[in-house]
């Protein structure tokens, strides 16, 4: 090697210049990356995302709209507990369920218990005391339809 230094400055040269492409290989790879994920690079677009926003807020109003005693979106009775009762038990089923069962305060909390053991139905805090109320107020047992409760019975007993 007549002129290490030349050879050295060539090889460190070259090593460079190796790096440079594994870089940007590397910055395209990410840019690509980034790109399918978000085509239209929304992250960057801030501007847009404010009037999405205030227009969401003028939604909610439609949203949760009432109409002759009714809230459209659920079916359910307007009364206090309302939302309460729309945001814990409107979520894995259909409001239909809950308006379609008519109970008395001890078959509501045993459901909800039911629901909490079986179906994942979360401890609803104080807001427990405030759906009871509003389902043994507006979903009491139906007074008529069925036939009342047996009283005054004498039952016998079955002969084997
Ligand atoms: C975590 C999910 C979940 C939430 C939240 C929930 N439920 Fe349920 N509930 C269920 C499931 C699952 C069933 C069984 C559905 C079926 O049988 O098709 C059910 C069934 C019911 C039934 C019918 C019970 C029966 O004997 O047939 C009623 C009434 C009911 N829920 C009321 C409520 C009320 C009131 C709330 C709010 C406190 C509520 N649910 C919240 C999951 C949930």
């Amino acid at each position: 090697m007549k002129n290490p230094d030349k050879f050295e400055q060539q090889t460190s040269g070259a090593y460079r210049l190796v790096l440079i492409i594994i870089a940007l290989v590397v910055i395209i790879l990410l840019g690509g990356i980034y790109l399918y994920n978000d085509p239209d690079l929304s992250y960057f677009k801030n501007s847009g995302q404010d009037s999405e926003l205030v227009e969401a807020a003028g939604d909610m109003d439609e949203y949760n709209k009432v109409e002759n005693g009714l809230h459209v979106r659920t079916g359910l009775i307007d009364a206090p507990g309302l939302m309460a009762t729309v945001n814990n038990c409107t979520t894995c089923h259909s409001a239909k369920l809950v308006i379609q069962n008519r109970m008395s305060k001890e078959r509501w909390i045993s459901t909800i218990r039911w629901m909490q053991k079986t179906q994942n139905l979360w401890d609803l805090g104080d807001n427990e005391e405030v759906i009871v109320n509003y389902l043994v107020t507006n979903y009491p047992p139906k007074k008529k339809g069925r036939r009342e409760v047996l009283t005054n019975i004498e039952w016998y007993e079955l002969k084997k």
